[in-house]
């Protein structure tokens, strides 16, 4: 699948399944930007990408900072002129329940993990619109989103709040040629935030096999391509079955 000429935007594409993606995607001719919160991990992962042989650029700022997201559009159209794709990977955990929380917590993971996309499909789509020949967004939506349990409820409330986002960015932008769906992966490499590594997380689902990072990547890739342009406004589960168990 060619993204040859396009240009996508990875936020938290610093490592785990964003690098996973960024990977994918400039092997397949996509001119990358990696904008993460940690400088040095959006820096080497762009690095990584130019070793390769791919254009890419890393950009340090925060997914619910408007200021650090406008610079990023604008130092990505400095550099290449367009946006064509953007992927909502950035995102925080919780790891408590609601009676020990800190309202504090709630506040946060909702900015990252929610209001984050929202922000940043703003600003990236109303230069799309600019631009005037469509795009591609992929959110990040979590299978727990639709788990309940009790390991945490900030995150599980923000991944079911981008089901909703998906849908309704997808009717709005769709009138512009941007197309947008999401991802709810399973347990996927790393633990969000790198506490567990993916050589100490379990596989279970039906494949018996841990979902690595390039996994999610191919989708994703799938869902940006051309190859897809019909499916619009969906969150698709990647979880090797491990819902229907
Ligand atoms: N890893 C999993 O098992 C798993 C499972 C289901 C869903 N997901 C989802 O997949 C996506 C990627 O997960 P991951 O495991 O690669 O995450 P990760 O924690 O490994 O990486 C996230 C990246 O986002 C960056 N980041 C954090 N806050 C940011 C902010 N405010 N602004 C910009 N960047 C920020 C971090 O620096 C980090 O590089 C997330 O949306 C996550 O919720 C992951």
């Amino acid at each position: 699948m060619s993204l040859q000429d396009k240009v996508a935007v990875i936020t938290g594409g610093g490592r785990n399944i964003g690098a996973g993606i960024s990977h994918l995607f400039s092997q397949n001719g996509a001119k990358l930007a990696i904008f993460d919160l940690d400088l040095g991990r959006a820096t080497a992962q762009a690095e990584a990408l130019r070793e390769d042989g791919a254009e890419a650029i890393g950009i340090a700022g925060s997914v619910t900072r408007t200021p650090d997201i406008q610079n990023m559009v604008e130092r990505v159209v400095n550099e290449w002129g367009h946006i064509d794709i953007l992927v909502n990977c950035a995102a925080i955990s919780d790891r408590q329940g609601i009676l020990d929380l800190p309202d504090e917590t709630w506040r946060e993971v909702l900015e990252v993990t929610l209001t984050g996309p929202f922000l940043c499909s703003k600003y990236v789509a109303q230069q799309m619109v600019k631009q005037g020949t469509g795009g591609a967004i992929v959110n990040f939506s979590s299978t727990s989103a639709y788990g309940g349990g009790n390991r945490r409820i900030a995150y599980n409330a923000a991944k079911g709040g981008i089901i909703s986002l998906t849908q309704s960015m997808a009717a709005q932008l769709a009138p512009h040629g941007i197309r947008v769906n999401a991802i709810a992966p399973g347990p996927t490499g790393d633990q969000v935030g790198g506490a567990i590594l993916a050589s100490d997380r379990g596989a279970h689902n039906l494949l018996n096999q841990h979902t690595m990072p390039e996994d999610q990547a191919r989708v994703v890739l799938f869902l940006v391509s051309d190859e897809s342009r019909h499916i619009i406004g969906q969150t698709i589960r990647v979880d090797a079955g491990g819902g229907v168990m």
